[in-house]
């Protein structure tokens, strides 16, 4: 996206774009000195409309206000961003999208945004983060009408008193974040007839490139060689054959080593244990774990932290075919366990655990996956929420502070041993899946099998990778989550 943006120094009743967002913190307009200034230049009409609309700067809502040329800039909006104790990072980048989303809405072009006093140095970055997530749009198949002729193209930040080289810099980091994010939004968005396992293997050749980032890819026979038995068995019903990501950040010093991993499900038709028709085509972002990798590696080599990270998928298309793999296969792993298959539906545990196996080879100092790994999950805390797990409490409170400054819900969920029974088989080593209740507890603890002793988080995503409706910095669609979360850890680490 050509999308430009700066900061000025210059006083905001002079801007003279499309649209002018100014963030209102809840409670009286007439105790704000800078609202004060825009309701006399517009003869008491902010003031009038606001009591009209009962505009209080209450969070998520806005008041648009036409300057019928009383301004230079065509139209006034107000955001609320309630409460200035509440005022953080993750408020300023919504209100930064809601700028951004309404100006395309408003057809405007240029963008001027006034945040208030609080947002400096560092939260600079939100702003430039928002911006890109309230505009972005997926139009890639939009023809003729339906494709918007319009697009915000020029954003102006106006802070008073003058900007420093770090708030610069700290905005346009922002934007390179923002359009990372934008990256694991468009792979969830593609349809399954195009994101195939080859084309996100393309995609993170291309993010490797461009980041100068080292990349291994396996195909079909390449997975096999390597004896990722599992990761082969789910995709051996599909004639667009499975695909093993490993991509590599490795600065010279760097003391840490953290690898992220991603399920990456094309399409998930649950195989020979197909899924019923009604929303199967959401399962298009049954990828949205390896959507957050490809994120998090195309903004690293922009953060470029002082950290070792590595990037793996397991990409794969689950379909029921004559060569698809059934309930009652038993197959060996990376790992060298044997899993005897009882639902082809619960794939992704099984590609994910061959990752996993061969993430800890890295010898990491943490593994953190990434997967929409089970509907019990969507069903524990709401589509919104990305239920995590992880045995070591110092760990589960860096995510919980890197989730809460990303703006993302994340909710710790317990590795209940009890739970463990019922992954016994009476054939093979492990059963792959327990009973209907606690299905995401027992799909987390059918992974821990994998891991070894490395410390390691697992983040059950189904709900969150996907939105149904716009709402924050979030459009409909694919969502971008947990991008920012994965990045504010890799920082933590720095
Ligand atoms: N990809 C699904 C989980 C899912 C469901 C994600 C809905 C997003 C929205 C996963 O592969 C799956 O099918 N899981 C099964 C597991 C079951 C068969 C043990 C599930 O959750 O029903
Ligand atoms: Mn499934
Ligand atoms: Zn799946």
């Amino acid at each position: 996206m050509a999308l430009s943006i700066r900061l000025s120094a210059a006083d905001p009743l002079t801007a003279s774009t499309d649209l002018l967002a100014v963030g209102v913190i809840q409670g009286p307009l007439d105790k704000q000195k800078l609202l004060v200034a825009f309701n006399g230049a517009l003869e008491g009409a902010l003031f009038a409309e606001a009591e009209r609309a009962e505009f209080t700067g209450a969070p998520d809502t806005v008041l648009e206000v036409q300057t019928g040329g009383r301004l230079p800039t065509k139209r006034v909006l107000l955001i609320g961003l309630g409460p200035k104790r509440g005022v953080d990072a993750a408020r300023l980048r919504i209100f930064a999208a809601t700028a951004a989303r309404c100006g395309n809405a408003l057809l405007a072009t240029s963008v001027g945004l006034v945040p208030p006093d609080k947002a400096s140095g560092p939260l600079m970055r939100s702003l430039g983060e928002g911006v890109v997530l309230g505009a972005y749009r997926f139009t890639k198949y939009l023809t003729g009408d339906r494709k918007p002729k319009k697009e915000i193209a020029d954003v102006e930040v106006f802070k008073s008193g003058k900007p420093s080289a770090a708030e610069k810099k700290a905005l346009d980091r922002g934007v390179a974040v923002g359009n990372s994010v934008c990256v694991a939004r468009d792979a969830v968005n593609e349809p399954p007839n195009e994101l195939t396992p080859e084309r996100m293997a393309q995609i993170a050749r291309d993010i490797s490139k461009a980041g100068k980032l080292k990349i291994t890819v396996l195909d079909k026979a390449g997975i096999a060689k390597a004896g990722m038995k599992l990761h082969y068995a789910v995709g051996q019903g599909s004639s667009n054959e499975p695909r093993f990501i490993h991509m590599s950040y490795v600065p010279k010093r760097a003391k840490k080593k953290i690898v992220f991993v991603g399920k990456g499900l094309t399409f998930d038709s649950g195989g020979l244990c197909i899924k019923p028709a009604p929303g199967m085509g959401e399962m298009k972002s049954d990828m949205g774990g390896a959507a957050a990798v490809l994120g998090v590696m195309s903004a690293i080599s922009e953060l470029s932290p002082n950290v070792e990270v590595h990037g793996i998928i397991g990409a794969a298309e689950n379909m029921p075919d004559g060569a698809a793999y059934r309930p009652g296969d038993i197959f060996g792993s990376l790992d060298g366990k044997t899993v005897e298959i009882i639902n082809t539906d619960a794939e992704g545990r099984l590609v994910l655990a061959d990752a996993l196996a061969y993430a800890r080879k890295l010898e990491p100092d943490l593994i953190v996956d990434a997967a929409t790994l089970t509907g019990a999950c969507m069903v524990a805390l709401g589509k919104n929420c990305t239920g995590f797990y992880t045995a070591d409490d110092k760990l589960a409170k860096s995510v919980d502070h890197a989730a809460k400054d990303a703006g993302e819900n994340f909710w710790r969920m317990p590795l209940l041993p009890e739970i463990r029974e019922q992954l016994k088989s009476d054939c093979a080593d492990l059963k792959h899946t327990g009973e209907r209740w606690g299905g995401s507890i027992s799909a987390a603890l059918f992974l821990r099998e994998f891991v070894g002793e490395v410390p390691w988080v697992h983040c059950d995503i189904a709900g969150p990778a996907f939105s149904d409706a716009p709402r924050g910095v979030l459009p409909k669609g694919g969502t971008g989550h947990p991008v920012l979360t994965f990045l504010n850890l890799v920082e933590s680490f720095n």
